[in-house]
């Protein structure tokens, strides 16, 4: 098995025969999942969710995952935790260690963190999403939801839309999808385009509606203002009219395209509400995937390097 990794960080530390093995393992562990048992692959490990930053899908998600593989789970609030009296993020996880926890899941704001704490820690650390960094089990969630309705990855034309600048989620599919062979587009306006994105493989279209017809995966991202440093976006009424997926832009759709978001939405915002909820959404079903994928994650990460 092509996985040999004691932590997952980053979708850009991952090799094409990496990823084949998760999408493989994510197939067996959603059958899991969708039976309704449990399974004792994780049974006397400890897993610590230790969150900075606000989460709906990522944190219950690793917590339903590390049960079903059934694992014992501590849910670090950091709000009443030892984080309000001072306590360094080096201090907090090294406590934890001396507990014995085996995993730490980790969101935080800044970038980077998730990779110091792996480097000077034995504890198996899975990023959760740090700062613009990277969030890999949502690009992993994703990548298994196309290959789930697409059947294969290579080939397929995947447009990003959206504040791709601040998304952690874009950077990690774009590593995900170029990996399997996917041609990759990204749509937003030039304030939320990163330079130099290109050197990605990736394609660039500022006009929404030149490349909307052409692609058969549509992932839209949420304007991410709590990343934002200063105001990128002039007016909001113009980002709706250029960018968002209304009902019109949902016409031209290709008629087996599927449209995607990581959530959390903001209806009428990046999305029409109709269109989140239409039969070419699939938004669910990420959810969905989410625990299988961080399923198999836990269960591939290897405790003994
Ligand atoms: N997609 C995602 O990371 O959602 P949460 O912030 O709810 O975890």
């Amino acid at each position: 098995m092509s996985f040999d990794f004691k932590d997952l960080l980053a979708i850009k530390d991952l090799s094409k025969k990496n990823l084949q093995t998760i999408l493989y393992s994510t197939q067996c562990c959603k059958q899991i999942l969708m039976s309704g048992e449990k399974t004792p692959i994780l049974v006397d490990k400890n897993v610590a969710i230790l969150f900075y930053e606000p989460s709906t899908r990522t944190k219950n998600s690793f917590e339903i995952a590390a049960k079903r593989l059934s694992a014992n789970v501590i849910n670090i609030s950091v709000n009443t935790s030892s984080v309000v009296k001072g306590e360094s993020i080096t201090d907090t996880v090294k406590t934890l260690e001396a507990m014995r926890i085996d995993y730490i899941i980790i969101r935080h704001s800044s970038a980077g963190i998730a990779n110091m704490l792996a480097k000077n820690f034995k504890v198996s650390i899975i990023n959760a999403g740090d700062g613009f960094h990277e969030h890999p089990t949502q690009g992993l969630l994703d990548l298994y939801t196309i290959y789930e309705y697409k059947k294969k990855i290579k080939d397929l034309k995947v447009l990003i839309v959206g504040d791709i600048l601040h998304s952690r989620v874009a950077k990690s599919n774009i590593w995900a999808l170029k990996t399997m062979g996917a041609e990759v587009f990204v749509s937003g306006p030039p304030t939320f385009i990163p330079a130099n994105i290109e050197e990605l493989g990736v394609t660039v279209f500022h006009n929404l509606d030149d490349i909307i017809d052409k692609v058969d995966v549509v992932n839209i991202l949420r304007i991410q203002s709590e990343r934002q440093k200063e105001n990128l976006l002039p007016s909001l009424r113009e980002y709706i009219s250029l960018y968002q997926l209304n009902k019109k832009r949902l016409l031209n759709l290709k008629s087996e395209a599927i449209i995607m978001h990581p959530g959390p939405i903001n209806r009428g915002i990046e999305i029409d509400s109709e269109v989140a909820d239409s039969s070419k959404s699939v938004i669910n079903k990420q959810v969905t995937n989410g625990i299988a994928v961080r399923m198999s994650i836990l269960s591939l990460l290897n405790r003994d390097k």
